[in-house]
């Protein structure tokens, strides 16, 4: 698109400006960084206003199901209860859970108990008891802008170990964040993630992260957090991703349920726990869009 641009177009942000006057420089600095040998996002995961701030109203409808959940979540709720609350809510703010039928997953949202890493199915025999650690995973279509984060839960009383295990995750996530910065890299904030949870003696999921999102569920670039600093993804303004780390008490290897091929667990049956956030890399840093 850079090179297909003339400098007295209209710039592609739809700012009105001529692209001379707007984002050409800022394409050209991305050009210098691709000549470097650096991994660039292409133009189409960079978002315009008019698209952050759609996606923005997305988010809020994705809040706002996380925080009634947050309310209401307790012993003895039922995973099918957590599925309706997220289908009645989002539909009825106009928009629609992203996770139903995409790739034929067959619910609205995802809850993953103890050793659930992710994309567990909400049912009817998932009945929460104290103790449990359980991830709520949600994500929106509203007006064709998608938007996805999730949040840990502690029924009842917890143990110290699983209640520190959500804890640490919940820092891996922040301590991420706190790394994203326009002009920086995507391994900036992986090894943050990586290192915080490794001086806690847990271990980082390899095979699952997260990834760009907004126009589509799931965008460039995948979000892993095996990264090095000074590696990945060059990070500039108008980019949105995930942060969405599955930190596992004991070792770091998965596997898939067999059956419906979607539910995923730790293979040696420790607990896992995951925080997701959606995240806009902006001029002076970040912005979390979605928690
Ligand atoms: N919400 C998950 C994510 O963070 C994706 C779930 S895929 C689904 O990427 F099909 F289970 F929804
Ligand atoms: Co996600």
């Amino acid at each position: 698109m850079a090179g297909k641009m003339s400098r007295n177009d209209p710039c592609w942000c739809g700012s009105g400006r001529k692209y001379k006057s707007c984002h050409m420089a800022f394409d050209e600095k991305i050009e210098k960084y691709r000549a470097a040998g650096h991994i660039v996002p292409k133009q189409e995961i960079i978002k315009t206003p008019e698209q952050i701030a759609g996606i923005k109203e997305s988010c809020k409808i994705n809040i706002a199901v996380l925080d009634y959940i947050e309310e209401h979540i307790g012993v003895g709720t039922k995973g099918s209860e957590i599925d309706k609350w997220v289908y009645d809510i989002t539909t009825g703010m106009g928009g629609i859970p992203a996770p139903l039928n995409y790739k034929g997953y067959p619910y609205s949202v995802c809850v993953s108990v103890n050793d659930q890493v992710c994309h567990g199915f909400p049912t009817e025999d998932v009945v929460l008891k104290e103790g449990d650690i359980v991830n709520v995973d949600c994500s929106t279509i509203f007006n064709g802008y998608f938007s996805d984060s999730s949040r840990m839960f502690c029924i009842g009383e917890v143990s110290p170990e699983k209640k520190r295990l959500v804890e640490v995750t919940k820092e891996c996530m922040e301590m991420g964040l706190k790394e994203v910065k326009p002009w920086g890299h995507l391994g900036d904030m992986g090894q943050a993630v990586h290192d915080h949870a490794y001086a806690n003696g847990y271990t980082v999921v390899r095979e699952i992260g997260g990834h760009g999102v907004g126009l589509e569920f799931h965008e460039e670039p995948w979000v892993g957090y095996n990264s090095k600093r000074g590696t990945e993804m060059l990070l500039v303004p108008g980019m949105i991703f995930t942060i969405e780390p599955m930190i596992n008490m004991g070792k770091a290897d998965i596997c898939i349920d067999g059956e419906n091929n979607w539910e995923v667990y730790t293979k040696d049956g420790e607990p896992s726990a995951q925080w997701e956030i959606m995240v806009l890399v902006t001029e002076e840093g970040y912005e979390v869009l979605c928690w």
